[in-house]
């Protein structure tokens, strides 16, 4: 198997982290590798908003969990079993009670990425930067998971930390580190493909 598709298989969402910082220089590669995916009409809608601070980490993650667990709660019971079996963020809850940060697990760095609030197409293109910095980090030796609740940041009350501007929404935010656990490969449906 090639480099790139060695990469593509072996990534996998780890919510576990070593307390290990990543160097500058490595995320800025990472970044990079993010600005060379495709964009619709090439408008690069990405910006990135990187957070290395610990504290700032803790306290985004707590007001986050606060404001996810409410959305939670008004999710009907059998919506929220639809997840449960879905998505493995809700399939271990037990794990996530144990783990002291539910939402970005302490990982040394998060990165927000918005896009434009009126872009038809940014979360389309943000969803390709964020995969090639992925497999980029992938192949570089590091972790991440891509961290879908991050989108509540822009309800809490601290949002303004992130200095985005009202025209931007955060998309996407991803994780990246050195993982300190290595998970089983979530099983792929296969009854998906259609010849026509
Ligand atoms: C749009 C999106 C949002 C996600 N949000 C979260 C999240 O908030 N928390 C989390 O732990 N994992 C999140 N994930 C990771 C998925 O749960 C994970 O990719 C999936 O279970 C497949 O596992 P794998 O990435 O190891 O192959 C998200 C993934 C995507 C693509």
């Amino acid at each position: 198997m090639n480099d790139t598709l060695n990469s593509i298989y072996e990534r996998r969402a780890v919510r576990k982290y070593k307390d290990i910082p990543v160097a500058k220089e490595v995320i800025e590669q990472l970044i990079a590798a993010g600005r060379m995916a495709p964009s619709a009409m090439n408008n690069q809608p990405w910006k990135f908003y990187i957070v290395t601070d610990k504290e700032k980490i803790e306290l985004f993650s707590k007001e986050i969990s606060e404001i996810a667990i409410k959305q939670i709660k008004h999710v009907r019971i059998k919506d929220l079993l639809k997840m449960t079996l879905s998505h493995f963020h809700f399939s271990k809850v037990i794990d996530l009670i144990k783990t002291q940060d539910h939402i970005f697990y302490n990982a040394p760095v998060v990165i927000f990425i918005t896009a434009p609030r009126k872009d038809d197409w940014g979360k389309l293109s943000v969803g390709m930067c964020a995969q090639n910095i992925l497999l980029a980090a992938k192949a570089m030796g590091l972790d991440t998971c891509p961290v879908g609740f991050a989108k509540f940041v822009m309800q809490t009350k601290d949002y303004y930390l992130l200095n985005i501007p009202a025209a931007e929404e955060v998309e996407f935010a991803l994780v990246i580190g050195f993982g300190d656990e290595l998970p089983r490969e979530p099983k792929r449906l296969e009854d998906n493909v259609f010849y026509i």
